[in-house]
């Protein structure tokens, strides 16, 4: 059995946020557990020492908590979706090797999660998909596999830490025809502006010596950038370390809080959430 990841590809990337669940259901369990994560640090084929060896930094910590509070962000979306639609499909755009779709399961909903098909071969033998669950190997930016999914029910689309690797032209023709082909859907996703994507950039992509990875699509103000891509976009956006949740929890110290509130300030760091319009 073979659950290689490869270096220096996108695929990679996948890595980072992993590694970054485990680390904070350790570090934060009063505010994140993903134990899926840490089962599946122990069965992946890469060399995590380098990862293992900064995380003792402040810095690469702080950038685990902001994993772990995204995928929380958008775990709270997927759920108040759910209880309007609570047959709606559910769809992990660029999935690596998260389970945020399973946490979220209401026993009614279809989960679906999207990769390249090599993250998807590794993601089914990890974690081969359960029952009203597929995993589907595709590129996003071609657009053939909006066809499997069944909108029937509605559908909410999440997309954690996969823009940044997008050019700023793909996520609009993307979300163009997202909104043309799912009416009543909605989709939710990460996002910072271009300061804080360069930082990105520098700390994580660049110490996981990933070359060919560019940083294109950044957000400041998601309604007046995003709003004129098409008119039956909803917009609206929060915080994402503080938007969510106070992060007043003992484990969190003051100083981690004053980035919480410096990275949703100044860096935009955010939760984009757009309705398409329209009825399922
Ligand atoms: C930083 S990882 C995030 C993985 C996962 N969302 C998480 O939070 O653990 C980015 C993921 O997006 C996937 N990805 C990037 N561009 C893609 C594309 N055009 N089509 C499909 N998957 C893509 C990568 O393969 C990778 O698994």
């Amino acid at each position: 059995m073979n659950y290689k990841i490869e270096k220096n590809t996108v695929q990679e990337t996948l890595i980072i946020p992993l590694y970054a669940r485990k680390m904070c259901t350790e570090l934060y369990p009063n505010l994140y557990r993903d134990e899926t994560a840490v089962r599946l640090f122990g069965e992946i084929d890469y060399d995590f020492s380098a990862l293992e060896k900064k995380s003792r930094s402040l810095m690469q910590r702080f950038g685990f908590l902001e994993v772990a509070m995204r995928q929380n962000d958008l775990a709270f979306e997927v759920r108040d979706y759910l209880r309007a639609h609570p047959n709606a499909a559910v769809v992990n755009l660029g999935c690596g090797l998260d389970a945020t779709g399973r946490s979220c399961d209401n026993g009614s909903c279809k989960l679906y999660n999207l990769d390249f098909p090599d993250v998807i071969r590794v993601r089914d033998e990890l974690l081969p998909a359960g029952p009203r669950e597929e995993n589907i190997p595709c590129d996003l930016n071609d657009t053939a596999w909006f066809d499997r999914i069944d909108a029937s029910g509605g559908a909410i689309f999440f997309a954690a830490g996969v823009f940044y690797y997008f050019l700023r032209e793909q996520v609009r023709a993307l979300v163009q025809r997202m909104a043309a082909a799912f009416p009543g859907g909605v989709l939710v996703f990460d996002a910072a502006n271009e300061k804080a994507v360069r930082l990105m950039l520098k700390t994580w992509i660049r110490d996981a010596k990933i070359k060919d990875v560019g940083a294109y699509f950044a957000v400041a103000d998601a309604k007046a950038e995003l709003g004129p891509w098409d008119s039956r976009l909803q917009i609206s956006s929060r915080g994402y370390m503080l938007g969510y949740h106070d992060l007043k929890d003992p484990s969190v110290s003051g100083f981690f809080r004053f980035l919480a509130r410096v990275g949703d300030r100044s860096m935009n760091m955010q939760i984009v959430r757009i309705g398409f319009g329209g009825e399922i």
